[in-house]
């Protein structure tokens, strides 16, 4: 047998083979199991010693080259099939990138960002508390002792009680759970963990079972308090029209405070600020606060609760309050989103609807700064 005109044959078979498929065809039809190459070493094992020696080698020499030239075929095809993909496929980097699934910040984690940015400059520290809270700092630590009329008006979740009950405790019960209904127990958490003096703000959520389009039963309130020696109501009037001038980044805010009455501050204060109406870009006439609500054409529209922290809160909270005074305030963020950035419905800020939040939602870029402003800019 001409092994060598059989392994040129092989040869120019294996070069002509045109894609990756015909050559793996060829090689598993020359060194499969079945293959022609493989069937001729099988021969070897019926040949005599000399007949052996002189064939063997030849044989063996036709499935090195055989084995090579699929090799070398296999190399080039794939190359070849590479040069094709990068001559076909190409990247326009000058192209916009793809639209893609992108988050935004949602207005009220914004405007918590840009008020702990406001109070971080006064020396303000962030605290946080419990969103389940106890009857004792929600209510009672707060001055609301058991059956105060006050606490009717907060229209709280209640977590049933140990034995299973459902309704709220009669007369009040200081370990019963609930979810808390305004910020303020941070302020006696924060009294009895850090002592006096004492200066925070607590953003955070809240709960009333309360629904409409300016009530939803979750919300986000933020308290402020300040611990320290001789604080007076100066210091509360100061710090909230500096407050409101950087958050709303006008000069022409003007406060009006109106005696209030809070159970956990004395004397209490509700505080306003003057408002005109204007018509807004979509022609609906929108709030725009500043100037004083006295002056033609301008309101005063009620923005927050405040006052002298009262002296038993203090005591709750385990201070002397004959040493140590301070103001408190608590104030809704949502409320302060709507008025800044003219959101006309509370309830859009909890329906997740994407749409909204393009529209109102802010990027992750703005980070709020005093020397940039604090606003986002739209
Ligand atoms: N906690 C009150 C509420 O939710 C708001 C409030 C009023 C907080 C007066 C205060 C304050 O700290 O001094 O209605």
């Amino acid at each position: 047998m001409d092994y060598e005109k059989l392994g040129q044959e092989a040869i120019a078979q294996i070069g002509a083979a045109s894609d990756l498929d015909a050559l793996e065809a060829l090689r598993v039809a020359l060194l499969g199991k079945q293959g022609s190459v493989s069937a001729l070493l099988k021969t070897l094992g019926g040949l005599t010693p000399d007949e052996r020696k002189e064939t063997g080698p030849k044989i063996h020499s036709l499935r090195e080259s055989v084995t090579g030239a699929l090799a070398n075929r296999k190399e080039a095809l794939e190359a070849a099939q590479m040069e094709a993909r990068l001559a076909s496929e190409t990247v326009d980097l000058s192209l916009p990138a793809p639209e893609s699934p992108r988050g935004s910040v949602h207005p009220v984690s914004q405007v918590m960002d840009e008020l702990a940015e406001i109070f971080a400059d006064l020396g303000f520290a962030v605290a946080t508390g419990p969103e389940i809270e106890d009857d004792w700092h929600n209510f009672t630590a707060l001055n609301m002792p058991e059956s105060h009329p006050a606490r009717a008006m907060h229209d709280t979740f209640y977590f049933p009680a140990d034995g299973g009950e459902m309704n709220p405790p009669a007369g009040g019960n200081a370990t019963r759970m609930l979810l808390r209904t305004h910020t303020s127990p941070v302020q006696v958490r924060t009294m009895l963990a850090q002592g006096a003096p004492l200066r925070i703000i607590a953003p955070g959520r809240v709960y009333r079972s309360d629904s409409d389009a300016t009530h939803t039963p979750m919300f986000h309130q933020v308290e402020g308090l300040v611990i320290d020696r001789d604080i007076h109501l100066g210091h509360l009037k100061w710090t909230l029209e500096t407050f409101l001038k950087a958050f709303f980044e006008r000069d022409d805010i003007v406060l009006r405070l109106r005696p209030s009455y809070f159970p956990f501050t004395e004397p209490s204060v509700e505080v306003d600020v003057g408002f005109a109406l204007e018509t807004g870009p979509d022609g609906k006439a929108r709030r725009v606060l500043g100037g004083s609500g006295d002056a033609p054409g301008h309101a005063w529209m009620e923005l927050l609760g405040s006052g002298m922290v009262n002296r038993r809160v203090i005591e709750f909270a385990g201070l002397d309050p004959d040493q140590w005074q301070g103001f408190a305030f608590g104030v809704g963020v949502d409320r302060l989103a709507m008025l800044k950035y003219g959101m006309d419905d509370l309830r859009a800020f909890f329906d997740g609807d994407v749409r909204w939040l393009r529209h109102y939602g802010f990027s992750a870029f703005d980070q709020p700064t005093l020397s940039a402003g604090v606003g986002a800019r739209l």
